[in-house]
């Protein structure tokens, strides 16, 4: 196991009816003057933006309201956002929804206390140093952003899709009452579910040794997703279906699975160019890519594939081809992802084979490596997107 420092301050508020205490958590932060920023209007429909603006009417907190965050959302809004808190005095932000608004709310957050350009951020041209504290009230079990360090954000010009990471941005607090999720669409629900699963396999697939603790958590968080996302397909009002998968989106990415460990994500940077050029759900992108990419690299470390395939998907040990099993595991994976509806290869994504040379220019790969568990270089990259077509 390598060296490593854990840092995750979140205060998790988990369970029913918690949406309607947001009020007294961002004052217990330190907030007087509110953003409530929110997506498309799914939090409006369902009534869960009344209940938390009454929570801070109860508390006497005012606020102003940012809503319209798209999926893979836009810099557009964000440099609204920021105009919008610093003409309003604004000390506390407060995101209603998914991984898109918080993403949303943590750039705003940063671009706020900065004198330059917020994207500075996004394109490794300056470190995060402050921010306005972020409290989120969760919509989705996916991204994993109301426990992790993250946010990712798309630049208009040019649809650059890009990450900004810092201990700074994580929520002050979360609140997650998994029976917000009963309202999505399955199609939404099982992109999410695909999300949290590839947070694991991002820091499954890695070479370093002596990591049994971490291991052995990734495969309970697949083990639930397995067991528990098949009963919500069943029956999207399953509440303890729903709370275990809320909670396991959580443990996927907050970094919990990956300390000590060296972490891969090349199947992330490669999904992040195909929602930027096709607007699709992340959680769609990846169905597609992370098995492509699975196939490509399970040479490298057929064990450690062969370990996966009998201890998550329950497949038999062949000791004499262990590739075999290897192979049997990311068959059981696509057949998984198939199952909830999930795409399989670019067809059914609505992307095109044409446009891979697109993707491989806005992934910035030449003269450099995607990943750690393999370094791809840009031959790889593409090798990996046509297997994606051709799956
Ligand atoms: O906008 P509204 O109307 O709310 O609709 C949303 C949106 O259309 C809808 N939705 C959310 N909660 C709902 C609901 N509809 C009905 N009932 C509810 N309770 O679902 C759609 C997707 O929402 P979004 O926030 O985009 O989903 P997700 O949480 O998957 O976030 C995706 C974004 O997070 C980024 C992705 O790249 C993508 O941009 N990621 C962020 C990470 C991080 N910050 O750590 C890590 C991830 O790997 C990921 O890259
Ligand atoms: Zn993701």
């Amino acid at each position: 196991m390598n060296n490593f420092t854990f840092y995750s301050p979140t205060k998790f508020v988990f369970g029913q009816g918690e949406e309607k205490n947001a009020g007294s958590y961002v004052k217990q932060f330190g907030g007087s003057r509110v953003l409530i920023h929110y997506g498309g209007g799914s939090a409006v429909r369902s009534g869960l933006l009344d209940r938390v603006k009454a929570s801070l009417d109860k508390e006497d907190i005012s606020y102003v309201e940012l809503g319209g965050v798209k999926p893979n959302p836009r810099s557009g809004l964000v440099y609204e956002g920021i105009e919008l808190c610093k003409k309003e005095k604004v000390d506390f932000i407060l995101a209603v929804g998914g991984g898109s608004v918080i993403d949303s709310a943590k750039a705003i957050g940063i671009g706020t206390l900065y004198d330059g350009d917020f994207w500075d951020f996004y394109s490794d041209k300056a470190v995060v140093e402050r921010t306005l504290p972020i409290g989120t009230v969760l919509t989705i079990a996916a991204a994993g952003s109301e426990g992790s360090d993250g946010s990712v954000i798309t630049l208009e010009e040019g649809m650059l899709k890009r990450a900004c990471g810092s201990d700074l941005i994580r929520p002050k607090f979360s609140i997650l009452n998994p029976e917000l999720t009963e309202t999505l669409p399955d199609y939404q629900t099982a992109c999410g579910a695909v999300d949290i699963m590839a947070h694991v396999f991002e820091r499954y697939f890695t070479n370093t040794k002596d990591v049994e603790i971490t291991d052995r958590l990734c495969e309970a968080v697949l083990l639930t997703m397995i067991s528990e996302v098949p009963k919500v397909m069943e029956n999207p009002k399953d509440y303890q279906a729903r709370a275990n998968i809320m909670w396991a989106g959580m443990i996927a990415h907050n970094d919990i699975c990956g300390a000590g460990r060296e972490q891969d994500w090349a199947s992330h940077s490669l999904e992040h160019e195909l929602s930027a050029l096709y607007d699709c759900a992340h959680g769609a992108g990846l169905a597609v890519i992370c098995p492509a990419w699975q196939e490509y690299v399970m040479e490298h470390n057929v064990a450690r594939f062969a370990q996966i395939a009998v201890r998550v998907w329950g497949c038999q040990m062949d000791f004499a081809h262990p590739e075999i099993t290897a192979k049997a595991g990311i068959a059981a994976l696509r057949a998984f992802w198939k199952s909830i509806g999930m795409p399989g290869n670019f067809a059914d994504l609505n992307a095109r084979e044409e446009d891979i040379e697109k993707l491989l220019d806005t992934l910035e790969i030449d003269g450099t490596t995607l990943g750690n568990f393999v370094k791809l270089n840009r031959e790889d990259c593409e090798a990996i997107y046509r297997i994606a077509c051709r799956a």
